[in-house]
């Protein structure tokens, strides 16, 4: 396993999941307070100086409705500067683990996504993702491209908590039920990247998210699961994407299938585990 561990997004949802991950190593979790990935001089100075053996990012813009009127923004952070980091990654001779989203698909295909699948982004926040993965690829030889779906977990706003937080003022809640994907908590995310590196995987694409049936849940699926679980009452409510008109247009079937040897647990007890360890 590396020794000198980087963490860049250190405060965000899923970095700071990573940073408990991988604290026996004392890791160094940088966030926006500490470095702008979007400046390149500030990118090589930090990781030039530190040299370390391994660099997460889960640095992100990650606003899917905000993007489609910051597109230049989002592309900077998600795009460009994950060339910069994986430039100097190179420089330094260090692996670098990146992670992107199954909004790089257009979800229209029901039997979900490859790792080889060819993207197609239908918002600006999965292009600005897909550029990230290619400035990526462009950039080092030695990565680990994670793409994950519907995270959540401590540290951060996440579905499940807005969702119960509805429940407990609402006795009934409309929720979408014709988006189908694959909920990820982030504890876990974090787990199966660090098994990833300890197996000496080959570089490459890999889909990591929690286990669902074939054919992927829908947000409505998921908040019932969180409403049952947490003994509330509140009547979940199916409705249409067109019912909740947003900015971004979101693929129908955002599956990632996951053709490789590591893989997350049954999204169920995943989430039964966070409710069980949340206040
Ligand atoms: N959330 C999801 O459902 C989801 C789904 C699929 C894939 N992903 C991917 O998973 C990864 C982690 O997502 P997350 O939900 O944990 O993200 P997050 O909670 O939004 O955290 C991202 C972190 O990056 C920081 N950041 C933003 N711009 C920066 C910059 N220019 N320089 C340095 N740091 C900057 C943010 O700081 P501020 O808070 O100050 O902005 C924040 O701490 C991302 O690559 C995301 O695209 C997420």
């Amino acid at each position: 396993m590396a020794k000198k561990v980087l963490i860049l997004g250190a405060k965000g949802m899923l970095g700071t999941a990573l940073m408990a991950e991988f604290f026996d190593l004392n890791p160094v979790g940088l966030d926006r307070e500490d470095i702008d990935i979007t400046d390149q001089n500030q990118v090589n100075q930090k990781i030039l100086n530190l040299r370390p053996d391994l660099i997460i990012n889960a640095a992100a813009y990650t606003d899917v409705d905000g993007a489609e009127s910051n597109q230049d923004l989002a592309n900077a952070v998600n795009g460009t500067a994950v060339g910069y980091v994986a430039a100097a990654a190179k420089q330094v001779g260090a692996i670098l683990v990146h992670y992107s989203t199954d909004y790089v698909f257009d979800g229209q295909n029901q039997a979900g996504y490859n790792e080889d699948d060819q993207p197609n982004s239908i918002n600006a926040y999965g292009r600005s993702k897909l550029l990230g993965e290619e400035e990526l690829q462009k950039n080092t030889d030695q990565f680990y491209l994670i793409r994950t779906a519907w995270l959540y977990g401590p540290s951060g706003k996440n579905f499940v908590d807005t969702i119960l937080s509805l429940a407990k003022t609402k006795e009934s809640l409309k929720v979408v039920n014709d988006q189908f994907g694959r909920p990820t908590y982030t504890i876990d995310l974090a787990h199966t990247t660090r098994k990833l590196l300890e197996s000496n995987s080959e570089f490459g694409i890999y889909h990591f998210t929690n286990q669902t049936k074939p054919e992927g849940i829908t947000w409505f699926d998921f908040a019932s699961e969180a409403i049952k679980l947490s003994d509330l009452k509140t009547a979940v409510v199916p409705c249409s994407t067109k019912d909740f008109p947003r900015p971004a247009k979101r693929p129908n079937y955002g599956v990632l299938q996951n053709n490789k040897s590591v893989t997350l647990r049954n999204w169920q007890e995943a989430l039964k585990d966070y409710l069980s360890k949340k206040i």
